[in-house]
């Protein structure tokens, strides 16, 4: 398979995202091209190690790199203060300096802290992103958000800082769980909803709820996803403005996670019901007509929901959307589609409006 190549367009600090298939021992090549001279710290976890930690420090030592690798537990827990203080003294005993870089080798919790210590460590030294998960390869490599949790809230200590690369491996995707790949499926039909008629409906014609897909079908989904969120970020690199439409279906989602304490779905599920219930409210609120919302509804499903734990209640719902970074004041910020491939930020959207939807869901689902 040819790799393919896009920037991310941000002026002095442009980026290329590489994508292809098998060529994750190139990575030390493409740094060398970079300019990238001195140490390089590899981070990954304890799932992705066994699998490619051996092809990608093979690839950094052919190029000529003297290169460590440190590996966390997996999972969303090493997003902390106590997981970055052990990276960055782990760069301080390799004498890492200015010149020095970090590679993310794993999906986004290992991107979201490797570009955490990344920014901070000597106020800040180059890193790229080498993401294996399917949401990290079509979200959060792309865009330079890093961050770590915090015991009150997710990603609440962290920055904007850019990688230098992102290289995309699509052969990663093949041992990835079932359940991980969902997870980053619900991004990719995002952005058919929020930007992309055509890409919506190439989805809405070739995705399978098995997603076991020909390697061309990820090609595509990859390539056209990371086109999308470049563009946007290109835009708005901040989020002042337009960005916020990345979090379509999110704050709904993230209230579903809140409300079971991020213990009972994962990202892209939560994200999945987000969808659909911020779908539903732009047709309650005469923004969406019901065609539209039918297609969209038909597409979530194929993708499957998952059950909702019991006893589930609408106060933890509502609960949950306190803690929305998007939140201004007393209001609730929503992303609501108005048509397929075009969404807008709402403010004014009835509390009683939100009342009913959430019932209605809770009825539906329990
Ligand atoms: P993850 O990093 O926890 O990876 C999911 C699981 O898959 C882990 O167990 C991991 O070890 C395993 N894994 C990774 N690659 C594998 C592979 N190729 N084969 C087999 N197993 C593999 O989760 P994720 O869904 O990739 O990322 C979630 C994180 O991303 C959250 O912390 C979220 O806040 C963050 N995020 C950040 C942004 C951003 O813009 N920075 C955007 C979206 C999400
Ligand atoms: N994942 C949302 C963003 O990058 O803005």
């Amino acid at each position: 398979m040819e790799t393919s190549k896009l920037t991310v367009d941000l002026g002095s600090r442009s980026y290329d995202i590489i994508i292809g298939y098998d060529f994750l021992e190139t990575l030390g090549k493409q740094l060398r091209a970079l300019g990238f001279k001195g140490k390089l710290l590899v981070i990954t976890d304890e799932n992705v190690f066994p699998l490619y930690g051996d092809s990608c420090m093979k690839g950094l030592k052919e190029a000529g790199y003297s290169a460590k690798i440190e590996v966390i537990p997996a999972g969303e827990g090493s997003k902390s203060w106590s997981a970055a203080d052990k990276l960055l003294t782990s760069a301080l005993e390799f004498v890492m300096d200015r010149d020095s870089g970090i590679v993310a080798l794993g999906g986004g919790v290992v991107g979201d802290l490797a570009g955490f210590v990344a920014a901070t460590y000597l106020r800040g030294v180059a890193y790229v992103q080498v993401p294996t998960t399917l949401l990290a390869q079509v979200d959060s490599s792309v865009g330079g958000k890093v961050a770590i949790n915090h015991p009150r809230g997710k990603n609440i200590i962290g920055a904007f800082y850019q990688p230098r690369l992102v290289l995309i491996d699509l052969k990663t995707l093949e041992t990835l769980p079932v359940r991980e790949l969902r997870t980053g499926m619900a991004e990719v039909v995002k952005y058919g909803i929020i930007r992309d008629r055509s890409f919506f409906d190439y989805l809405h014609e070739h995705l399978n709820p098995s997603l076991e897909q020909e390697k061309d079908f990820y090609k595509h989904i990859v390539y056209r996803s990371c086109v999308i969120k470049a563009e946007v970020v290109s835009e708005d690199e901040r989020e002042g403005g337009i960005r916020a439409i990345l979090n379509f279906g999110h704050t709904l989602g993230h209230a579903l996670e809140a409300a079971t304490s991020y213990k009972h779905f994962n990202h892209g599920e939560a994200v999945n019901f987000g969808m659909l219930l911020a779908s539903r409210l732009a047709h309650m609120q005469g923004i969406l007509d019901k065609e539209s919302l039918k297609i969209i509804e038909e597409m979530l499903f194929r993708m499957g929901f998952k059950e909702l734990p019991p006893g589930l209640t609408a106060a933890e719902i509502k609960e949950g959307l306190k803690y929305d970074k998007k939140r201004r004041g007393e209001k609730l910020v929503f992303i609501l589609p108005e048509k397929i491939g075009k969404v807008r930020i709402y403010t004014d959207i009835p509390g009683s409006l939100l009342d009913r939807l959430i019932d209605e869901f809770l009825k539906e689902f329990k």
